[in-house]
């Protein structure tokens, strides 16, 4: 059993204004509300202006948490971005937000895991906490995925969304913890979900453009399969090595891909439905951002209370999974 003292101190979150619904989608890409509503669970998501980049959305998220933690820019230790959509390639935005939030004496850095990103982020996060490394950390997941999506590629773009949801971190003398977490990867799926230009493998030009290169490709209908298994895999043992059974959860949040994903999964688990946090329907799949966020309106609305048992659980490009059991 993994037994961190950590704590989530406050929360935060940013939602572009702008929304775009099924049937906004119907009017330029060959779709239906119908059929994104049946087949995804989403009807409405969050798309960010042009002129805001994935570092502006995670510098609100996380300048709203560590007011509500009331910690000054100044005192944060470390900050780790979860983001498949940076604003570049370096700087990292990590150091972009770092440099927004004036946290000057902080350690910054990015975590490129996809969707799994927010729980591999709070996981390392949580490491240098609970070896005494830093006494605080400001973990954000930041998706512009607006900004990578074919707008033409129905199988995509109906899907993806922005967004950000940031938590500060800090040990904790009582009882909230980091009970257990559960991490894997495997890359011989990797060009099942993936943007294949714009790396030193397929670096920009004028091909790359015409190929349409620097969107998501995704084997949909591959990775959902996998997803869900994983998923499944990866909850169990971090309950297993957490010594706890599904009674004991109030709630799991899972990352917020598709609601047959998450029902999937919470049958598995046999889980009931009001144990299961799912607000897809209006976000879409935020990628690294979708648990950040899911667990700061999860704590606003009051279904998480301090000493309860949360889950994550998240599945992504990489490929990628990963869980967390905290107690809050
Ligand atoms: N509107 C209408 N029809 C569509 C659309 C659309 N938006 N998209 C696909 N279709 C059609 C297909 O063309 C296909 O038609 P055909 O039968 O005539 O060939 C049919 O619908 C079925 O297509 P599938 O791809 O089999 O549909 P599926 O039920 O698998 O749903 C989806 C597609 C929603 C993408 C699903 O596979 C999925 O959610 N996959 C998992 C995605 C995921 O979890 N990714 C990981 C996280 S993301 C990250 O890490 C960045």
């Amino acid at each position: 059993m993994d037994i961190s003292n950590v704590k989530v101190l406050s929360t935060g979150v940013y939602l572009p204004k702008a929304e775009l619904s099924n049937f906004d989608l119907e009017k330029f890409v060959d779709t239906s509300d119908d059929w994104i509503k049946t087949r995804t669970g989403i009807q409405t998501r969050r798309i960010a202006k042009r002129s805001e980049a994935t570092s502006d959305l995670a510098y609100k998220a996380g300048k709203m948490a560590l007011d509500r933690a009331g910690i000054k820019p100044e005192d944060v230790d470390l900050i780790i971005v979860a983001t498949i959509t940076p604003d570049m390639f370096f700087p990292s935005t990590g150091c972009l937000v770092q440099n927004l939030l004036g946290a000057k004496n902080a350690v910054a850095m990015d975590i490129n895991a996809a969707c799994s990103g927010y729980i591999y982020s709070f996981v390392i996060a949580s490491k240098f906490l609970a070896t005494g490394s830093f006494k605080n950390a400001l973990v954000i997941g930041a998706e512009k995925l607006s900004s990578i999506v074919d707008w033409e590629d129905r199988s995509t773009c109906v899907i993806f969304a922005d967004g950000a949801g940031a938590s500060v971190l800090v040990p904790s003398e009582g009882n909230s913890k980091l009970l257990a977490f559960d991490m894997g990867t495997d890359g011989s799926y990797g060009s099942d979900l993936f943007i294949p230009g714009g790396g030193s493998r397929n670096p920009a030009s004028y091909e790359t453009v015409s190929k349409k290169m620097h969107y998501i490709k995704m084997n949909g209908n591959k990775i959902f399969k996998i997803a869900v298994n994983k998923m499944r895999e990866t909850f169990e043992r971090s309950m297993k090595k957490a010594g706890i059974k599904v009674d004991d959860i109030s709630l799991v949040i899972p990352h917020q891909a598709n609601l047959r994903i998450i029902e999937a999964l919470r049958s598995y688990l046999k889980l009931p439905k009001d144990k299961v946090y799912v607000n897809i329907e209006r976000y879409g799949n935020t990628s690294a951002a979708s648990i950040a966020i899911a667990l700061h309106e999860a704590i606003e609305i009051g279904r998480i209370k301090r000493g309860d048992i949360v889950g994550f659980a998240a599945f992504g490009g990489g490929l990628t999974w990963g869980s967390a059991i905290i107690q809050y």
